[in-house]
């Protein structure tokens, strides 16, 4: 039997990624976002609210950071999801966290992250459905230590977190099971 559970954001599991800007003044802003996805082979959509500190920097310097949270940084990555820089200015400071300047685009790596996603703004989306800023990937840099063969990202190092849209929890990423295009490619022979 199935229940009908209504209308809720029910997809799972949600990235946890800490998105960073510098305002105009050069000082950073740093929020938790879990409604991001990959929307092209050099896009990234988020899905964040316009008033946040952080879009509004986003919006002033047309660049940004998008940071894989990880399951050793689950306290700052939540503390970036809890506090605002509207309200508190020194909210990247009071982290605890560090961050460099990337050396391709306007926005701060923060260092403490595995990988961090480096941006320009490409659009902003704002319609009755939807706040999307897109950003156009202009490199990925990540720590050596999560970095394997081909210069392709290790998901097991980097112990990612997710995210649990339904009661709110943090997961850590288990073990991988199978291979994309792969695992199903039997059932082409039926
Ligand atoms: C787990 C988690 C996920 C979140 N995901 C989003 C999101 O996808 N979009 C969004 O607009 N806010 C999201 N938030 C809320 C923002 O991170 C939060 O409002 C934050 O205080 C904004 O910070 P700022 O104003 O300093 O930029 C999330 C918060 C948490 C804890």
């Amino acid at each position: 039997m199935r229940k009908n559970l209504g209308v809720q954001p029910a997809l799972f599991p949600m990235p946890v990624v800490i998105v960073a800007a510098y305002g105009a003044d050069g000082s950073i802003c740093a929020m938790n976002a879990a409604w991001a996805q990959i929307c092209g082979m050099d896009k990234i959509a988020l899905f964040i609210d316009a008033d946040h500190k952080t879009t509004k920097n986003i919006m002033e310097t047309g660049a940004f950071t998008v940071n894989i949270a990880d399951v050793p940084n689950m306290a700052p990555a939540d503390f970036f999801g809890i506090a605002t820089g509207n309200k508190m200015p020194d909210k990247f400071e009071r982290s605890g966290c560090h961050a460099e300047k990337s050396a391709f685009v306007n926005a701060p790596v923060i260092t403490e992250f595995p990988v961090a996603i480096e941006c320009e703004l490409a659009e902003e989306i704002n319609t009755e459905n939807m706040h999307a800023i897109v950003g156009r990937i202009i490199n990925v840099s990540a720590e050596e230590t999560v970095v394997g063969d081909k210069d392709k990202i290790v998901p097991e190092k980097v112990n990612a977190l997710i995210f649990d849209q339904y009661r709110s929890g943090y997961y850590a990423v288990g073990e991988k099971v199978g291979q994309a295009w792969n695992a199903g490619a039997g059932l082409m022979k039926n």
